[in-house]
């Protein structure tokens, strides 16, 4: 104990002899004394060679030292007018900053904000659902049973289950899955809007890709009808292309709704006279919709004989290329900032 005193009081009388205006010094003083492998951990180390009843008195003594070890750097280090790990002087508080560029939206993002933000104004709720399904959630449910030719409609990318996996696993070739879910899982009124990506087993070229976003919709409540149909989507497409725009409806086929129907808008390139865009129809097919097939109500557990709903679906992809006059589909998917800096705003 007595030994430790008096180091102790011989290392406080070279820490008092000692000063110092130089940085390189000062570090060294820091190394030296409270560095992890500095003497002030070493001593405090000794602690453990105290006996029993002197420990109190000689901790008390070791924190003292400590703390004027450390007071003692903070007084030169305060002295040299350094804050904070980095000295005044090397800070130029009259420079201007450093440039910090905003990002932007991706214009997937923006064309599928734009159209979630018109049916939301009609009241649906955004629902959102899982990209890897199930075999019945993605088909089955959907009046599309096993070996139904429908499902080649939509070639899949199946996942390898482990050997015991009782269902097959795939990634959703559809947003229906979501609607899927939303039945089993609420009772009508349902008036949900699907956003979301999807997977295709498609060869990448510039029109199409193996995996692009749909926005799909669904309505369920008694007395959903047709005419319903026609005019929420009438509002969706004056709201998007504009008050000018014509519809027309083609009958179509889905597996899940009946009647099925396809949706084109007239030509909002060259306003229906014939161009490239609408390969001179002077029409641009935008999405497919229909009546809910009892069947898909029966069996996600809603009873067909009260409740009638309509659904449609539509991508993202073509009419952002369209609005934004983007020729390669690719482009959105490979992540070069500057084609992604040129979008900012969807109106
Ligand atoms: N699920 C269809 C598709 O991906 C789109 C659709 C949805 C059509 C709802 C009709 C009704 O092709």
């Amino acid at each position: 104990m007595q030994d430790l005193l008096q180091k102790i009081e011989h290392f406080k009388s070279e820490i008092s002899a000692f000063s110092t205006t130089d940085e390189k010094q000062l570090e060294t003083y820091r190394i030296k004394w409270l560095g992890t492998k500095g003497l002030v951990k070493e001593i405090m180390g000794e602690m453990k060679n105290v006996p029993v009843e002197q420990k109190r008195e000689a901790g008390q003594v070791l924190n003292e030292f400590k703390q004027f070890a450390e007071t003692k750097y903070n007084e030169m280090r305060e002295a040299m007018g350094a804050t904070d790990g980095a000295a005044a002087s090397d800070t130029d508080l009259t420079l201007p900053g450093d440039d910090m560029p905003l990002g932007s939206r991706h214009p997937i993002s923006l064309m599928r904000n734009k159209i979630i933000s018109i049916f939301q104004r009609l009241g649906f709720a955004v629902a959102e659902g899982p990209e890897i399904e199930d075999d019945w959630h993605n088909f089955t449910a959907l009046n599309m049973p096993e070996h139904h030719p429908a499902r080649d409609m939509q070639d899949t990318f199946y996942v390898e289950a482990g050997k015991n996996s009782a269902v097959d696993w795939l990634l959703r070739t559809h947003t229906s899955n979501t609607q899927v879910h939303e039945m089993q899982r609420s009772k009508p009124p349902i008036r949900v809007i699907c956003p979301g990506r999807v997977y295709r087993n498609e060869t990448i070229s510039a029109r199409s890709h193996c995996f692009f976003h749909q926005v799909e919709g669904l309505y369920i409540d008694e007395n959903v009808s047709f005419a319903d149909l026609k005019q929420t989507l009438y509002f969706f497409v004056k709201e998007m292309y504009g008050k000018d725009v014509k519809v027309r409806f083609r009958p179509s086929y889905f597996p899940f709704t009946e009647p099925s129907a396809e949706m084109d808008v007239s030509c909002f390139i060259c306003g229906g006279e014939g161009c490239n865009i609408c390969k001179k129809t002077g029409w641009v097919e935008i999405l497919g919709c229909g009546m809910v097939h009892p069947n898909v109500l029966q069996n996600c557990g809603i009873d067909p004989n009260k409740y009638t709903g309509f659904a449609f679906g539509m991508g993202v992809e073509r009419p952002a290329m369209l609005k934004y006059g983007i020729n390669d589909i690719r482009l959105f998917s490979e992540n070069d900032v500057r084609f992604l800096k040129q979008f900012t705003s969807a109106t």
